[in-house]
């Protein structure tokens, strides 16, 4: 079978940043930014952006051009490429699968509210603001409203359905003809509302929204000494670079055979961070900092991530002139932000029962949705779902992965061998060095991170004893085992078919 190709060079290019840029750098970092200290969270952040971000980005490039040539794109081939597709091997690599399509089961039920509340934005149908300087009371209004239509409401269903529809069309129109084109439209529409949104946000209250600026960019070893900032700082790079769970190396496959992915790599990760720290950093934060003081935000950002994006920003954006419009800025952008990355979540099961089962686009399409349906219902409806996922799928697991990743495509593949490839058809030739750096000092990192984990985290944990939890938790378990199955079952076909 003949497999989709990107059509255009900044098609891909947007496609790719459209698979990075997502509510992780407008609602994620924001709120981890103002929890772990602003600052102090910063330099955590910035050592795992290059010592983790950067080199596992380009890996998931430079293999997923190779795997792609050999007509794989999800992890299950990809990782059986490199040992003949043993069973164990794909059954492993299963897990890169798995990943992205639990953590879109709770991102398409937030992408849903984005939609309904730019929507309700535009009709007036969103509190108006309490003239109050007390955050708790101004923000009253906002909480219950978003408790209200997160219950879930009759309306969260409808736009929750809608978006779902969207990614169905979308994704059932293909690589080129369905995800690059919403890709060219959506992405520099994002950027110019995201320019616009940080202007407005750092002009509040004749221009107070600087110190909100100041706040994150105060660069401050404080945090250096605590696991938990270092924790969320390397989870966050992961998360809002897509990184540790094969949804890069599945665009990756797509490209043509000499495509230089390792420019389109350093692309990725530019607009991605562009988009984080310049643009996420200016909105948000900012305009709390504006509105409520600087005491008010951490404060704030306590409450979790939805706290800030849909009832703190709400708030403040309603009590502008033109509230309304502006809010509907804000809410569409992270609409647009969220379409390009559940696309993305959900391209490698798509690929995966393509390249693996060979089941023609629409087949492959349609259990895909089904599948992703069935789950973001139960993210949506039963409590604890979404938490229990976003921690599993969103966190752990991805470092897991992201270290399989480092031994199979480095040390298994050999040092040689991928530096060849990191180097072909590429004007940007890095040293050999840099092949060390991904193969030695990142999993180091890893480990160390995860060490932090197992301590701090993951055995604390499970001891829980919420029955909504083990639900969850046996739901990831059973997805996962039958993600194996598959894998190990069509084991025979990839085997027989013609040899790309
Ligand atoms: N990077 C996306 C974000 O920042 C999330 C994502 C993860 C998208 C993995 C695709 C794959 O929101």
């Amino acid at each position: 079978m003949n497999r989709e190709h990107w059509a255009t060079k900044i098609g891909l290019i947007l496609a790719a940043a459209g698979n990075a840029v997502g509510l992780g750098n407008l609602l994620r970092f924001p709120s981890k930014a103002a929890l772990y200290g602003g600052g102090a969270f910063m330099v955590p952040y910035f050592i795992s952006l290059i010592l983790l971000g950067l080199p596992v980005m380009l890996l998931e490039w430079v293999i997923g051009r190779y795997a792609g040539k050999r007509g794989h794109g999800s992890m299950t081939g990809i990782i059986g490429l490199f040992f003949n597709q043993a069973s164990w091997a794909r059954a492993l690599g299963s897990i890169g699968v798995a990943i992205p399509v639990l953590i879109v089961m709770y991102y398409l039920w937030i992408e849903s509210w984005t939609l309904g509340f730019a929507v309700f934005s535009l009709l007036g149908a969103i509190p108006e603001p309490v003239n109050s300087s007390d955050p708790k009371t101004a923000m009253e209004p906002y909480v219950s409203f978003f408790r209200n239509y997160t219950a879930p409401s009759i309306w969260a269903g409808i736009f929750f359905w809608i978006t779902l529809a969207i990614n169905w069309i979308i994704l059932q129109r293909g690589v080129a003809r369905g995800i690059e084109i919403t890709a060219k439209i959506a992405m520099p529409a994002l950027i110019v509302m995201g320019i616009f949104l940080g202007i407005v946000s750092l002009s509040i209250n004749d221009g107070r929204g600087l110190e909100g600026l100041k706040f994150i960019y105060n660069l401050n070893f404080s945090g250096i000494r605590d696991p938990n900032v270092w924790i969320e700082a390397s989870g966050q790079i992961f998360f809002t670079l897509s990184l540790g769970m094969g949804a890069i190396a599945t665009y990756a496959s797509y490209v043509k055979p000499k495509e230089d992915v390792v420019k389109a790599g350093l692309f990725t990760a530019g607009i991605n961070e562009f988009v984080e720290v310049i643009i996420g950093a200016s909105i948000a934060i900012p305009a709390a900092f504006a509105i409520f003081g600087a005491l008010a935000v951490p404060e704030l950002a306590k409450e979790g991530t939805f706290r800030l994006g849909f009832m703190t920003m709400p708030a403040i954006l309603m009590s502008l002139p033109f509230g309304q419009i502006i809010s509907f800025f804000w809410f569409m952008l992270l609409f647009i932000a969220a379409l390009t990355s559940s696309l993305a979540l959900i391209q490698p099961l798509v690929a995966f029962f393509e390249d693996e089962m060979k089941w023609s686009h629409t087949k492959a399409v349609t259990v895909s949705m089904l599948i992703v349906i069935l789950g973001a219902h139960l993210c949506a409806f039963v409590p604890n779902f979404l938490d229990e996922l976003d921690f599993w799928a969103g966190a752990v697991f991805l470092l897991l992965f992201a270290l399989i990743e480092i031994i199979v495509f480095v040390w298994v593949f050999g040092v040689d061998n991928f530096y060849r490839e990191l180097t072909s058809d590429t004007s940007i030739r890095f040293p050999k060095l840099f092949v060390y750096i991904i193969g030695i000092v990142s999993p180091l990192f890893i480990i160390f991170i995860g060490y932090f984990w197992f301590s701090e985290k993951i055995l604390d944990v499970l001891q829980e004893t919420d029955p909504y939890k083990w639900m969850a938790r046996l739901f990831i378990l059973i997805f996962l085992v039958f993600l194996m199955a598959l894998a190990v079952v069509s084991r025979k076909k990839v085997l027989e078919g013609p040899r790309i």
